[in-house]
C-alpha cells in the first residue's frame, strides 16, 4: 500500500526501513525523519504523516529503548527532590 504519494514509499519500505535500523542498532530511536532518511528521500507536503505514524506503530521493532523510557517521570521526580530540597533549606 502507498503510504507517501509524493515520494512513493509504501508500507512495506517503512517496514524494511525500521528493520533494519533496528538490527544495525538495537538502541536507536526511531523516528519518520530518520525512516525517510533511510529510504533516501525526504518528506514533502507532509499530508502522509499520520498514516505513516500509524505503519510505524504496527512495526514491533519501533519499541523505545528500555534506557530512554521514563526520562520525563525521572526528571519530575528530580524536580521535587530539589524543590523539596530548596524549601527545607529556607526554613
Ligand atoms: S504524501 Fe508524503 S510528503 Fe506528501
Amino acid at each position: 500500500m502507498i503510504v507517501c504519494h509524493c515520494r512513493a514509499i509504501t508500507d512495506r519500505d517503512i517496514h524494511a526501513a525500521i528493520d533494519w535500523m533496528r538490527a544495525a542498532d538495537k538502541d536507536t530511536l526511531i523516528t519518520p525523519g530518520k525512516v525517510y532518511r533511510a529510504l533516501g528521500k525526504t518528506p514533502d507536503c507532509g499530508g502522509c504523516l499520520p498514516l505513516f505514524l500509524g505503519t510505524m506503530r504496527d512495526n514491533p521493532n519501533l519499541d523505545i529503548p528500555m534506557q530512554l523510557r521514563n526520562l520525563r517521570a525521572g526528571a519530575t521526580q528530580e524536580d521535587r527532590a530539589c524543590k523539596a530540597t530548596r524549601k527545607s533549606s529556607t526554613i
